[in-house]
């Protein structure tokens, strides 16, 4: 019958003998400029003034925030202790991202000491993304827009507009942009255009956001023209007539005064050679004949 007594009597003595903490939110958001508390409550402990730090760890480094009854280092002046152990910063920025560890001795518990940590994130707003858009890309090919901002926290998504209308993540999982081949990703900023169509000629701007705000870009315009397929081969098949006929021309300039000169001139030593090689030129060797041929058509 005593027995139970006993034991809650020891359980219940050895509660009261350790120092124990507490919190009331482990992971504190807030948005930078503003003011938060790292809650860090004494739970239980029998020695009347235990001794309380805080300490920041960042990159297995730690460094006192609060030490010796005194706000320490880059939180001096605009941080403070409020009920007794816990901390408040009043004008967070966004250096003060990470972990801290409240600690608190008690010399007169037996249990002596315990620690609790507290991740706090600061939110940091987006700035004005920087934007790309190419000026004017040709009907088929491919494009890419790109935006990115590296302030805000967490990292911004990037939604992109065009003519003020929101784009899908997917052209296809839309029916308004059935005419269009792109897909963005929110992560990257980067908006891909696997062939531009001339629907795609327009405004655009993109948005950076995240929890904390969003700011965009300012509005650039794409423009898309057409690569006139039929015409532009039909001027390189005139270009190559043309070329042709010249080639054509000059040749038969060429043999003419070729044999106009030979006549002309003192004769015997070319007249005699020349002749004959032409003939047989032409004649018999078919395979260069043939490749002079085929130079006219290139
Ligand atoms: C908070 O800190 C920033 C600089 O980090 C400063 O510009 C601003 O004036 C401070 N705000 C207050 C209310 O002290
Ligand atoms: C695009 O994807 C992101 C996340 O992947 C989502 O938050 C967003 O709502 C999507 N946007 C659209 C227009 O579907
Ligand atoms: C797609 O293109 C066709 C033909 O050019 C046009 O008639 C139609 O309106 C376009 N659709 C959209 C959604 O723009």
């Amino acid at each position: 019958m005593a027995a139970p007594g006993v034991l809650l009597l020891l359980i219940h003595g050895c509660a009261v003998l350790a120092v124990e903490l507490s919190t009331s939110n482990q992971n504190p958001v807030v948005e930078e400029y503003q003011s938060v508390e790292l809650s860090c409550i004494i739970k239980s402990t029998t020695t009347n003034d235990p001794r309380i730090e805080w300490k920041k760890i960042r990159n297995d480094e730690t460094s006192y925030v609060y030490f010796d009854n005194t706000i320490q280092g880059d939180l001096k002046g605009r941080a403070k202790i409020q009920s007794k152990s816990s901390l408040v910063i009043l004008n967070t920025s966004r250096s003060d991202n990470g972990k801290y560890r409240c600690e608190v001795a008690a010399v007169d518990d037996s249990k002596k000491i315990d620690e609790i940590n507290i991740f706090l994130t600061v939110k940091v707003k987006p700035v004005a993304p920087k934007c790309t858009v190419p000026k004017s890309v040709p009907v088929g090919k491919s494009a890419a827009l790109h935006c990115q901002e590296n302030e805000g926290y967490p990292s911004s998504l990037y939604s992109w507009y065009r003519n003020s209308d929101p784009l899908p993540n997917d052209s296809k999982t839309n029916p308004k942009f059935l005419n269009s081949s792109f897909t963005l990703d929110p992560k990257t900023g980067t908006l891909t255009f696997s062939a531009v169509s001339k629907g795609d000629m327009g405004r655009y701007y993109c948005i950076a956001s995240n929890d904390a705000g969003s700011a965009k870009c300012d509005e650039q315009v794409l423009e898309v023209y057409d690569l006139n397929i039929g015409g532009i081969v039909g001027g390189i098949l005139v270009v190559v007539l043309v070329l042709s006929l010249i080639t054509a021309g000059i040749c038969c300039a060429y043999r003419k005064g070729y044999f106009a000169s030979n006549s002309r001139s003192t004769g015997q030593s070319f007249k005699n050679p020349g002749k004959p090689e032409g003939v047989n030129y032409l004649r018999t060797n078919d395979e260069g004949d043939f490749r002079h041929k085929s130079s006219f058509v290139i």
